[in-house]
């Protein structure tokens, strides 16, 4: 199985950026420990701080591969073009947050990709990837509601 994580802007700081939000580890060293865990899955991470190539990775991997993990970061709140790029694809993506967006500044009550996701999970701190990977594990996302 072949799975696409993106992380958007900022995430490139998880572990120094507001620990007391988003933990005290790196995404690298998260991502050592998924693989681990899923020894069957073919893991691709990407990160950018650049709304189109987020965009351009949706478009490249997302008739191919069999999942992507996507947290927009603050994308999520703004991005019309990524909503799009979501429904544009065939490969189902599910919507991450490490923090609970719904229990923070109402500006992130809001999102405009997930109307174009499989399904949203938020608030489970760099578990909310694994939760997202055991759902694409557990076929939750075939067929893809379009
Ligand atoms: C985030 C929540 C967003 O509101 C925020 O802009 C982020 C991280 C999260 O994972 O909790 O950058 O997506």
């Amino acid at each position: 199985m072949k799975l696409q994580i993106i992380n958007g802007p900022n995430l490139n700081l998880l572990g120094i950026r507001e620990p007391e939000v988003y933990g005290f580890s790196s995404f690298e060293d998260y991502l050592q420990e998924l693989i681990r865990r899923f020894p069957d899955v073919e893991f691709h991470y990407f990160q950018s701080n650049v709304e189109g190539e987020i965009i351009n990775k949706i478009q490249e991997t997302g008739f191919s591969f069999d999942g992507i993990i996507l947290n927009a970061g603050a994308y999520t709140h703004t991005s019309i073009a990524i909503h799009d790029a979501i429904k544009g694809v065939k490969t189902p993506v599910i919507e991450v947050h490490i923090s609970n967006v719904h229990a923070r500044e109402s500006f992130r009550h809001h999102s405009l990709i997930a109307e174009a996701c499989k399904g949203v999970i938020a608030g489970f701190g760099l578990d909310s990837y694994r939760l997202a990977i055991e759902a694409i594990n557990n076929k939750l996302c075939l067929n893809k509601l379009k």
